[in-house]
């Protein structure tokens, strides 16, 4: 394991008109990530992905609890930590006159190379992440997806063991999203350990070995996320309850005779009630989908559609913690 941490918390406390309030950001986490993975933390907004991360970076201090990275114990020995690791935070790091060449020299002197040496760093780091065509350029010119792929060369620049990327594709559009895939399964490739946060379900599937899913600073759930989705064994059922011409909402009464019936069907495991919709878990959709539809017209209630789908992470998600990641 190059990363293992155990019951690692942090609170803030702020004081303001000599009212101290505190926030439990991270309470008590474990975790364990392998060499050469894609180790992701999926989570809401607050959840605590942030200060984790920026615990492991040594650049917050634990309340409680230990880690070590690549070999170094973060309480007793953070310079080393701090030479083995690259970070890049979430909001990336600041824009201004300077050129993605000219930030990467800096970056490579900083971490202790000689001058030519950072140049051909530099030159190296802007082939592998495609940033031929506005090295030379200010910055500020650039697009969201050219600077964040500036960030995450910036961070790996000095080939650290293991990259922690806070929420890389936060604000991309899809396809600079699919380009920064690339790029971390290219660093993984290379034999680098990559510990990402994201609040996209769809980006902790697809990009990542294994998740850990984060909740109010708790961890609820970690695993491939195969086998998270296997755990929700059977199919999902969306029942849309808007009226299928008008879009219009329907009425709360309705959604919640419906849901009352069917969550009393013996065929429905669980019935959840999003927005306008009910999500039902089942072991099979193709049999349970004529006997939805029967038992509510039995009670004239005409859903606006039905569609059956496998289990996603977000299914996960809503089992572990009763609300939904989608929204
Ligand atoms: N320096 C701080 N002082 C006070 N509270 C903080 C501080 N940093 C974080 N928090 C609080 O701790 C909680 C966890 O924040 P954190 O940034 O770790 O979440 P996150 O999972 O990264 O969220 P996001 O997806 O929005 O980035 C939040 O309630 C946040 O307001
Ligand atoms: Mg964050």
């Amino acid at each position: 394991m190059i990363i293992e941490a155990s019951a690692l918390r942090k609170s803030f406390r702020s004081r303001r008109k000599r009212k101290v309030t505190s926030v439990d950001a991270v309470r008590g986490v474990d975790f364990a990530v392998q060499r050469g993975e894609i180790f992701g933390f999926l989570g809401p907004n607050g959840a605590g992905k942030t200060t984790t991360l920026r615990m492991l970076a040594t650049l917050v201090r634990p309340d409680d609890g230990e880690a070590t990275i690549a070999g170094a114990d973060l309480r007793s020995a953070p310079a080393q930590v701090r030479e083995r690791i690259g970070f890049v935070a979430q909001a990336g790091g600041t824009y201004g006159q300077s050129t993605a060449r000219r930030d990467l020299i800096h970056q490579a002197r900083m971490y202790g190379s000689p001058r030519s040496t950072a140049k051909s760093l530099a030159e190296a780091a802007i082939r592998a992440f495609q940033l031929e065509e506005f090295a030379d350029r200010r910055i500020s010119t650039y697009s969201g997806g050219q600077r964040r792929r500036l960030d995450v060369a910036l961070g790996v620049i000095h080939s650290p063991q293991v990259i922690f990327l806070d929420e890389p594709t936060a604000g991309l559009d899809p396809q600079s999203r699919a380009r920064m895939w690339r790029e971390v399964r290219r660093l993984r490739d290379e034999g680098m350990t990559i510990f990402l946060t994201t609040h996209y379900l769809d980006e902790a599937d697809a990009l990542c070995d294994r998740i850990s899913i984060i909740d109010a600073g708790l961890i609820v759930a970690e695993g491939t996320p195969s086998d998270l989705k296997r755990e929700i064994s059977g199919d999902v059922i969306i029942v849309d309850l808007a009226a299928p011409d008008t879009a219009g909402a329907p009425e709360p009464a309705t959604m919640l005779e419906a849901s009352k019936i069917l969550a009393e069907q013996p065929y429905v495991r669980s019935c959840e009630t999003i927005d306008h919709t009910l999500r039902l878990y089942v072991d099979s959709a193709a049999t349970a989908i004529p006997q939805v539809m029967r038992a509510l017209s039995n009670k004239d209630i005409e859903p606006g559609a039905i569609e059956s789908r496998r289990p996603s992470l977000d299914d996960v998600f809503l089992a572990k913690t009763g609300r939904t990641l989608a929204d």
